[in-house]
């Protein structure tokens, strides 16, 4: 580890059964000297708390903490995650081990930090979360009579006498349901996680950090809410099909660090390859390079390789190593050092900068899932679109920043909406003070149709926004083929979906369905022929458009850049062509460009001012342009002024 410049290890999660043997007695001599040999190679240790894998002990004299599914199958021993989430047992026997944990390693000069459980995984369906679900929805509505009326339970009959008949699905339910179903297992997981954070906080040191590592687009659960109580975030970045598409990964680590608009960790990545998709086909090495670059750019301040070396035996004996069974290098490991010898040398530079963003975008778990819940148009898939939305953005100005719905938003000169499906009132204020401050707001089709509990507003869309807006949503259109649309900000194609919007003075039509042509195959179409698709207010200083369509990536970019333009939003380095991501951290008085050409073309970029680079070894002479070829990775530092 230390020749290949690794500082910091994660160890521990899943050790359960290894560190508590039996009931109440604890061995931690291997953890001691784990770390104490990590140290005596200057490397960092991270403890993960292992309780996403209770011991054999603890699931057979205590069944009851064993995980229900949904369909009502009782969880076996014999793999991970097979833990009731809210079983008080198991949070107390979480809390004694790991109180063991935080008073042995609390002071211990070499653990900086903590990784709660591991990616928190599926709710438990048993008769104990039920009633706890019933208690959480009482707190929240205090009359059962208060739940019929959010809910519209008189629908199918489904009206409540007593919070205890409330039934408990995660699908095909009533929508309110479904919504408050999701909040209350993020609260859930907000206290699981929070009773092991206190557990840790007695006895620990306020410099070691207390993290949990996210999923992919951080499901199911809302993680501004889980990392409430965290001191920073951290995610695990997969690239499960080997296939680096960098926009997809960026859009990703733009999510982390809004969860608590900071820098953030990457605890795990893939040394090359998994072993958990369908052809777990292997990044190049130039991918490998360029993905951990690439969070560095995003406001990562650590990158973490999972595993360090195959176990011998177990469910995971095929997923990439830095080493073999055999404890020597495996390809991947030549990569590895290369970057973390880079990141070493350019470490310092870093310190104290994070990114900066004049764009931000909306991203609020409620919209997605409600929209999850409901599709209508089966691929309406709310990632796709934020992803189509976030592409042109991310492209223009090089930076956007992802953040709840009710972040503040004041520093921003563009915010854009894509299907903020639900918007609570609350949320409606916040964004129409946004737009009367100045501020130029966008909303993507979808948007502003559900109250907070996930009831249609008795507005049409964006419901609370339409009369700042000056327009409304006549009627929203699910479609099987793409339909044209055109006016001042270019032309191209709707698909997916497509809202009939109307708009009066002096609200303006920007762009309008077209005729047509295609085969008349009694699809949705007809209807939107030369109706508004795009509309615009102007409200003093600042605006807010509705764009009702899912549009092509070629329109999509002309509308953001057009947007983009207007709300004065500048490149941080202009003119790059469409394959390379510039990623910029400012700090105290400087600030550091990542430059990455994923592509297959080589560009010559001319920098705003001249720079330093910091991966060409001592010597390197202040340069006002930069050479990228194909793949390469290129690190400047310069001046802030
Ligand atoms: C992660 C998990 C690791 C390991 C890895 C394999 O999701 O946290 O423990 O299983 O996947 O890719």
């Amino acid at each position: 580890m230390q020749a290949a410049h690794l500082d910091v290890v994660r160890v521990g999660e899943f050790a359960w059964s290894t560190m508590e043997p039996r009931e109440g007695q604890y061995d931690f001599t291997w953890l001691d000297r784990a770390i104490a040999e990590a140290a005596r190679h200057h490397i960092y240790v991270v403890i993960g708390t292992p309780t996403a894998a209770p011991p054999a002990w603890l699931t057979s004299k205590y069944p009851d903490t064993l995980r229900v599914d949904e369909d009502g199958q009782r969880a076996q021993h014999g793999n991970r995650q097979q833990f009731s989430f809210s079983s008080p047992r198991y949070r107390d026997l979480a809390r004694q081990l790991v109180t063991r944990l935080a008073e042995r390693y609390g002071h211990n000069p070499d653990v900086i930090g903590w990784q709660i459980d591991n990616e928190m995984g599926p709710p438990s369906f048993d008769a104990e979360t039920q009633s706890q679900f019933h208690a959480w929805l009482r707190r929240k509505y205090g009359t059962i009579a208060s739940l019929n009326r959010h809910w519209t339970t008189a629908y199918w009959s489904e009206t409540y006498d007593r919070f205890d008949q409330v039934p408990m699905h995660s699908h095909d339910e009533n929508p309110g349901l479904l919504l408050d179903f999701r909040r209350f297992v993020t609260d859930t997981w907000a206290s699981y996680v929070e009773n092991q954070v206190a557990a840790i906080r007695a006895h620990a040191d306020p410099r070691q950090f207390i993290t949990t590592n996210t999923t992919h687009w951080g499901d199911p659960f809302n993680q501004y809410v889980v990392s409430r109580e965290l001191d920073m975030a951290a995610w695990d970045e997969y690239v499960p099909d080997g296939h680096y598409r960098w926009l997809d990964e960026a859009v990703q680590h733009d999510l982390v660090r809004g969860y608590k608009n900071e820098d953030f960790w990457v605890m795990e990545t893939q040394p090359a390859f998994v072993d958990w998709w369908s052809v777990n086909s292997a990044l190049p090495p130039y991918a490998m390079r360029e993905l951990a670059w690439q969070a560095v750019g995003h406001g990562a301040d650590a990158v973490l390789y999972w595993q360090w070396r195959s176990a011998l035996n177990g469910q995971e004996q095929y997923h990439g190593t830095l080493l073999g069974a055999d404890g020597t290098p495996v390809p991947a490991y030549g990569v590895v050092r290369e970057i973390a010898g880079d990141m070493a040398r350019a470490a310092p530079a870093f310190a104290g900068t994070s990114p900066h963003s004049e764009v931000a975008m909306l991203q609020s778990y409620d919209s997605r899932w409600a929209i999850d819940f409901q599709r209508q148009q089966q691929d309406f898939g709310v990632v796709k679109e934020f992803d189509a939305f976030y592409a042109p953005l991310e492209r223009y100005a090089q930076s956007v920043d992802v953040v709840a719905p009710d972040a503040p938003l004041a520093g921003y000169r563009l915010v854009v909406a894509p299907a903020l499906n639900v918007l609570s009132a609350a949320e409606a204020r916040h964004l129409a003070d946004y737009v009367r401050g100045g501020g130029h707001l966008v909303l993507g089709p979808r948007s502003g149709m559900k109250d907070a509990w996930n009831a249609l507003w008795p507005q049409r869309q964006p419901g609370p926004l339409t009369s700042i807006l000056g327009g409304r949503v006549e009627q929203y259109y699910a479609l099987e083929s793409p339909v044209p649309l055109a006016g001042i900000l270019g032309s191209g194609q709707a698909s997916i979906w497509a809202e009939a919007l109307s708009a009066r003075a002096p609200t303006r039509v920007l762009m309008r369905y077209g005729h047509n042509d295609g085969p008349n195959d009694g699809n949705s179409n007809d209807w939107l022929d030369g109706k508004p698709a795009v509309i615009t207010r102007d409200v003093g200083k600042g605006s807010i458009t509705y764009v009702g369509a899912w549009l092509d990536p070629p329109l999509m970019q002309n509308v953001l850049d057009d947007f983009l333009r207007a709300a004065h939003v500048s490149p941080l380095i202009p003119g790059v062509s469409k394959n390379i991501e510039v990623c910029e951290r400012t700090g105290e008085g400087r600030r550091v460009w990542i430059l990455i050409n994923h592509g297959d073309g080589a560009q010559t970029l001319r920098l705003p001012s001249p720079a330093t680079p910091l991966l060409d070894g001592a010597g390197a002479r202040e340069t006002a342009t930069v050479m990228l070829a194909p793949h390469s990775i290129h690190v400047l530092e310069a001046p802030l002024r």
